[in-house]
């Protein structure tokens, strides 16, 4: 069949490969050059139950646990026993996993995982050594790779999915498909701080939602603790603190603990909104102390954190450096069962862009390269399938309170199309400020009514950027409805009367 990969991530590339050793017509588009986006810049690794003191069982608790009960204990059990084979083919494909002296996986730790076991490349630059093996491996396939073209729409006839509409170079195409995955990451540039690049704009979950698609989840947003406070976005890390780093308050005073008996390593919605609260009260940055891991430690381990630090101004083997939460990661997105199939037939979703129901309300750290890479291959093998029918066929998490059906909750569809006047700044404040790390229902409220508003005053988009931030403004309606409609406080997802931080970007 003639399949269509929309995305160049580990995902995307994964899914696109296994496609075409199945057989298929492969094009692979992409919006920048093949591979650019998030997985390229994730520092920590790949989770995996590597060692004789780990096994799949233990890894899959402790992603349930930092999941808040609200993962979905078979994806979880398929996400971690497919941890090793999915490795293995990373190994064969090229990619040079740091080992000890005798040949074994390094493992790392990062926080709530109850054993070492994220494997890395590169000391901190793993999806770096990923997104070249991958795509080198596509460009060595029999597959047309097709840069620099912005998905506009899926193209929907019947109810199903029988192509994409692209913008290149300013002109509208079609490409027809068989089958459509969806392999386009999330959309971190929602908020004003964020460790994604400026392509993460949710184009794949708001072309999903006009498409009719279901989606899950997606007040469901993790904040990563430690980006350095300078406003370039820059993560540090996790793995930094499990090599031992510690976060001082303006007074010097580890205060992770007084919120969880596993200070620094406490899940990452936890340690986030430790950290802003924390900024808050003091006026006054936290700062991340590694400086007793030496600075020959620190080159050798985070080599990628150890230059961009540096050529920031900053000595964290001599000084405690100033770290900020930012939007990292969506944990909800198109719902898919465990093949990847969304409600929509033709229409596959995998890699951060869908809702697998592996996270709940909060990833566990270094399970999403693994995401990416099992649910591609699972995906692929469903395509030649006949589509499912019937009530149990397509998932559905969309059934939870969160779900988002045909449209973000209480929105009609099909959804106005957003440009002028707002500005994507005003949304990533606003987001920032009222769904962010501490939500109220007074903020949600008036972000949905002020995102009402952008939507009604705005024109159809023309241009990529149009594009993006019309993208931006359905999302971010959609998840800070879904926001509002979880009235519980649960993971990533929580609602306090404690205002969030005022924000004063560098
Ligand atoms: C990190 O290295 O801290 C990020 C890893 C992840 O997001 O899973």
């Amino acid at each position: 069949m003639n399949v269509v990969v929309v995305g160049s991530g580990i995902a995307g590339l994964t899914a696109a490969l296994h496609a075409r050793a199945a057989g298929h017509a492969v094009t692979l588009v992409t919006k920048g050059a093949l591979g650019d986006g998030c997985t390229r810049l994730a520092q920590g690794g790949v989770a995996g139950a590597y060692g004789a003191d780990d096994s799949a069982d233990l890894h899959a608790a402790d992603t349930l646990a930092a999941g808040g009960g609200l993962s979905d204990p078979t994806a979880v059990a398929v996400l971690v026993g497919d941890a090793s084979a999915r490795i293995a083919e990373l190994v064969a494909r090229g990619v040079a996993f740091d080992r000890t002296p005798d040949g074994a996986l390094l493992r790392g730790r990062e926080a709530a995982h109850s054993r070492a076991r994220i494997a890395h490349a590169g000391g901190d630059a793993t999806g770096a050594a990923i997104a070249r093996s991958l795509t080198a491996a596509v460009r060595a396939a029999d597959i047309v790779v097709v840069e620099g073209a912005f998905l506009v729409d899926l193209v929907v006839d019947d109810h199903a999915v029988r192509g994409i509409r692209l913008l290149v170079d300013r002109a509208v195409t079609d490409i027809a498909a068989d089958a459509v995955v969806l392999a386009t990451g999330g959309a971190g540039q929602l908020y004003a701080r964020t460790t994604n690049p400026r392509g993460a704009t949710g184009d794949g979950i708001a072309a999903a939602l006009r498409a009719g698609a279901a989606a899950a989840d997606l007040e469901f947003v993790q904040f990563h603790p430690t980006v350095l406070d300078d406003g370039s976005g820059f993560l540090v890390s996790e793995a930094v603190r499990g090599e031992g780093a510690v976060l001082i308050d303006a007074d010097g005073r580890r205060f992770a603990f007084d919120t969880h008996p596993d200070g620094e390593l406490a899940p990452r919605d936890v340690v986030a909104r430790a950290i802003a609260r924390q900024a808050a009260a003091q006026s006054s940055p936290v700062r991340l102390d590694a400086t007793a891991i030496g600075a020959e430690a620190l080159a050798r381990r985070f080599p990628t954190i150890d230059r961009m630090t540096r050529e920031r101004g900053f000595d964290w083997s001599a000084d405690p450096i100033p770290v900020t939460p930012a939007a990292h990661y969506l944990m909800g997105g198109v719902a898919t069962d465990l093949d990847g199939r969304t409600s929509v037939p033709g229409l596959f979703a995998v890699g951060e862009v869908a809702c697998t129901g592996t996270h709940g309300a909060n990833r566990l750290a270094s399970n999403s390269l693994l995401e990416g890479a099992v649910f591609g291959v699972r995906a692929a093998a469903a395509l030649g399938a006949p589509w499912p029918s019937g009530p149990d066929a397509t998932l559905l998490r969309a059934s939870t309170p969160s779900g988002v059906s045909a449209g973000p909750v209480g929105m009609s569809v099909p959804e106005p199309r957003a440009s002028v006047p707002f500005d994507r700044g005003d949304v990533q404040r606003l987001m920032w400020e009222h769904v962010g790390l501490l939500r109220s229902d007074a903020g949600l409220r008036h972000a949905v009514e002020t995102l009402r508003a952008w939507s009604a005053a705005s024109r159809p988009p023309r241009s990529v950027a149009e594009h993006e931030d019309a993208n931006l403004l359905l999302l971010a309606r959609a998840t800070a409805s879904a926001a509002l409609a979880r009235t519980d406080s649960v993971g990533s997802h929580q609602r306090d009367t404690v205002a969030a931080p005022v924000l004063e970007t560098a």
